[in-house]
């Protein structure tokens, strides 16, 4: 419907997919979708800018469908759709390169982090963000929900909507990022001062959304804490303790301040069992429901593919006036080759 807002977030296709991305990705895409006209992309395309195995690619993308299905996404209110299947989206990222600059896009820090982390360093990942920034503003996109990790990329991706304005017109929204007020940044349990990443955390340092409940268990009992008693928010002096709480207000939807009060007087240990336990009992139907989904792909290709259906209608006319603002020609086909053709030719 033309007056709701446009919602647009991405999320990678391969790697296991931890409690971080539940609490900036999933769990607001869910939450958003009932706001607005939601788009919703596995960007597949963004994936293979580090190394990754072509022959889990495929399996890898579609357990993210299922992911996002059985967390909450509804094929019939939002589109679910795979990214390489709506080629404006590698259209569109080559355009804005033009209006992004060499040295903005070395400033980001995910890209300085994973350019440190590996020993080939692809040119798709220091461009990376200018990807991202033609998924959401080939959608004229209004929010974007999105973890803390991703405030510079879409900062970026405004600075590159606004340039592109300014130089050919007004053609693109100025989106608004989203954030989660608590877990917003969900931290490693085995090191409290880094990010829990799917890429860079360790098994024990990660929970990955599709862990069993007792793997789950022994990675809270065994989370990294402090030397004192108290169970207090303080994230700079106690950040074990102040992301357990996170975690928590996460998965029981309970204020962090009310948590407090609950377990105020009792010892580390009994707590953190009793946020295992919390996110035990929030991952346990997600993972049912995910199975079930997961073991009909033809039904999930279905699903994707209806939803390239709607991204293709819906970013079309954004990259035609891409297209047209920038001065290209436009290629019409239609006179050389269709009905117009002379006979005989
Ligand atoms: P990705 O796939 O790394 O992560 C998907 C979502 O999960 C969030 N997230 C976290 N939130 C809280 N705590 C954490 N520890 C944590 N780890 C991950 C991310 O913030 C993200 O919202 N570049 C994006 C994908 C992308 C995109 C887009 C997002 C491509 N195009 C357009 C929005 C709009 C990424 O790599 O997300």
């Amino acid at each position: 419907m033309a007056d709701e807002p446009r919602i647009f977030s991405g999320i990678q296709a391969t790697g296991r997919k931890t409690l971080g991305n539940y609490s900036g990705g999933f769990r607001q895409y869910a939450a958003t979708q009932e706001q607005g006209d939601g788009f919703f992309c596995i960007v597949d395309l963004h994936s293979i800018t580090v190394e990754y195995d072509p022959r889990d690619f495929h399996e890898s993308t579609l357990d993210v469908a299922a992911l996002l299905f059985a967390t909450g996404l509804d094929a019939e209110r939002s589109t679910i759709f795979a990214q390489s299947h709506v080629t404006a989206h590698a259209e569109a990222a080559w355009l804005l390169s033009a209006v992004t600059s060499y040295g903005q896009l070395g400033r980001m820090t995910q890209f300085k982090e994973k350019a440190d982390a590996h020993e080939f360093v692809s040119a798709g990942l220091f461009t990376y963000p200018v990807l991202m920034a033609g998924d959401i503003l080939l959608y004229r996109t209004d929010i974007v929900p999105i973890g803390d990790d991703q405030r510079q990329h879409l900062e970026l991706t405004r600075d590159i909507a606004e340039r592109f304005n300014y130089r050919y017109g007004e053609t693109f929204t100025i989106p608004q990022g989203v954030f989660p007020e608590v877990g917003g940044r969900v931290m490693d349990l085995q090191e409290p001062a880094k990010k829990m990443s799917t890429t860079l955390s360790t098994e024990q340092g990660a929970v990955y959304i599709t862990d069993e409940s007792d793997v789950i268990r022994k990675k809270f009992k065994t989370a990294v804490t402090d030397s004192e008693k108290e169970i207090r928010h303080d994230p700079e002096a106690k950040a074990g303790i102040s992301n357990l709480l996170e975690i928590m207000s996460v998965a029981t939807a309970e204020p962090v301040a009310e948590l407090e009060r609950r377990f105020d007087g009792s010892g580390y240990g009994d707590f953190k069992e009793a946020v295992g336990e919390a996110v035990v009992a929030l991952l346990a139907p997600i993972q049912e429901r995910y199975r079930e989904l997961r073991a009909d792909e033809r039904e999930l290709q279905r699903l994707l593919a209806v939803g390239a259906e709607k991204a293709r209608r819906a970013s079309e006319p954004t990259l035609e006036a891409m297209y047209e603002r920038m001065g290209f020609v436009k290629a019409e086909a239609g006179r050389l080759f269709g009905a117009a053709r002379p006979r005989g030719l």
